[in-house]
């Protein structure tokens, strides 16, 4: 006789809208079929989840994955190899390649160099230019599309948008929320001065300081609010972003990336040299507890990891001409469960966060919860086991992390991804079979994959 479920999570912790439970999961074809307490022999597949923490599957809505183009640093076989090495089971991946993602093609190019080599699920944005505004409305409902990526302020690529024109006719063509990396051009190119004939790297949040992010939010919102289009305002780094933003909660949804909640200046640019180089910079220690301020606040809706290699070779030149960015996404959850068990958040909040959030702000369809006919996405987690962030297991082509060496505690286990087990006590059992992401803007669409 057939099964009733393809796989049941046995004995877990599991976390519902209710809040967390002892139950059973019960998959069918990808999907949650059903919550509660199920016998063994109902399933073609049992997972002993006895001790652990199910989770809804983490959904890293920042990544930088190189391909095509820059694939020594990263591609997305290896970089959705360390989404899930580190419990994420879907991705949004930026425009910033070679070529950008600016148009239909180089998004549908993307598509398919990621199936069958994509353990996550994934979604690509596609980058806004001055050249590509007007087609901006159509290009965003693509599938396999998770919304137009704006740069205000030039960082890794060409992709920029430095001037409010271009910007108020990107934010008039479309509808979705716009993500934005909110930095002021103008005042950058003004104070490169500063850095330009060699400087070290802690002078990376003096060139790139406060004011330039905070300027650079200012003329979004205004121009948001003009354009009445929502916006997702990515790694805010500053304090003072963060009551601009509450009093805007209307329109602007809040990343915050884990670097800058767990590094600080001086001490990251002394220990890490340019390895802690990245856009926004990492800064002085009251803007990150400003950051934790607005995370307990609620202003922040999400955290993305902003996973963005760089080879050791590249970053071992002269700043300010070494690139900007670390990686990120196979960190990004051992690090919130350790900061989680330090007291700064709750699970409920690191929950919401890295799923719930992300659904909220990109209206995914299907994902983002454990609730039955959701898809079956599950990160597992050791919610006491300390571990050392080490080389060996990191999968990103780039080969480092600022975090190596760290103790955390808090450890994914597991990884779910529409009910296969992709990772398992850090190994990869199966073939990569990750899928585009769906979304409720985008329908009606025929089921992606
Ligand atoms: O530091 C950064 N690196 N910030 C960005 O916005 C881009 C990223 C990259 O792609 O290297």
């Amino acid at each position: 006789m057939a099964n009733d479920w393809d796989l049941v999570i046995k004995g877990g912790q599991v976390f519902t809208p209710a809040g967390l439970v002892e139950a059973d999961v019960a998959v069918k074809d990808g999907r949650i079929a059903d919550i509660g307490a199920f016998a063994e022999g109902q399933a073609g597949e049992v997972f002993d989840a006895t001790g652990l923490t199910v989770l809804p599957g983490v959904i890293d809505t920042q990544v930088h994955f190189r391909e095509p183009g820059l694939d020594a640093k990263e591609n997305l076989e290896s970089g959705t190899r360390a989404a899930v090495l580190g419990g994420v089971t879907a991705v949004f991946e930026m425009p910033n390649t070679n070529p950008a993602t600016i148009d239909e093609a180089a998004l549908n190019d993307k598509l398919a160099r990621a199936k069958g080599r994509a353990w996550s699920d994934h979604a690509f944005f596609i980058g806004a230019a001055a050249e590509n505004a007007e087609r901006l409305g159509a290009l965003e409902r693509l599938p396999g599309c998770c919304g137009v990526k704006i740069f205000m302020g030039s960082s890794t690529g060409s992709l920029l948008v430095p001037d409010d024109e271009t910007l108020r006719t990107v934010l008039r063509h479309g509808t979705r929320r716009a993500a934005v990396h909110s930095e002021d051009e103008p005042r950058l190119r003004e104070r490169f001065e500063l850095v330009r004939d060699g400087a070290s790297v802690d002078q990376h949040p003096v060139w790139r300081d406060e004011e330039s992010a905070l300027r650079s939010t200012r003329r979004l919102l205004k121009a948001a609010r003009e354009a009445g289009r929502r916006v997702h305002v990515l790694h805010i780094t500053t304090a003072d972003e963060m009551p601009i933003l509450a009093a805007n909660k209307d329109i602007a949804t809040v990343e915050v990336t884990p670097q800058h909640l767990t590094l600080a200046a001086p001490d990251c640019y002394e220990r890490l040299g340019t390895l802690a180089q990245m856009n926004p910079p990492i800064r002085a220690e009251h803007h990150r507890d400003g950051l934790w301020e607005g995370l307990r606040r609620g202003i922040v809706d999400v955290v993305g990891s902003d996973h963005a290699p760089h080879t050791r070779e590249e970053k071992a030149g002269d700043y300010p001409r070494t690139p900007a960015g670390m990686p990120g996404v196979q960190t990004l959850l051992p690090l919130l469960l350790d900061h989680m068990n330090a007291g700064r958040l709750t699970l409920a909040r690191l929950v919401d966060l890295t799923s719930a959030g992300a659904q909220r702000i990109y209206n995914i369809a299907g994902k983002g919860r454990i609730a039955v006919g959701y898809d079956a996405d599950f990160t597992l987690v050791d919610l006491k086991a300390r571990r050392e962030i080490t080389g060996d297991w990191l999968a990103s082509k780039c080969g480092w992390s600022p975090f190596e060496g760290m103790t955390v505690t808090g450890w994914p286990m597991a990884t779910i991804v529409r009910g296969s087990i992709v990772m398992r006590d850090g190994e990869l059992p199966g073939e990569p079979a990750g899928k585009p992401v769906r979304f409720l803007e985008t329908m009606p669409q025929t089921e992606a994959g």
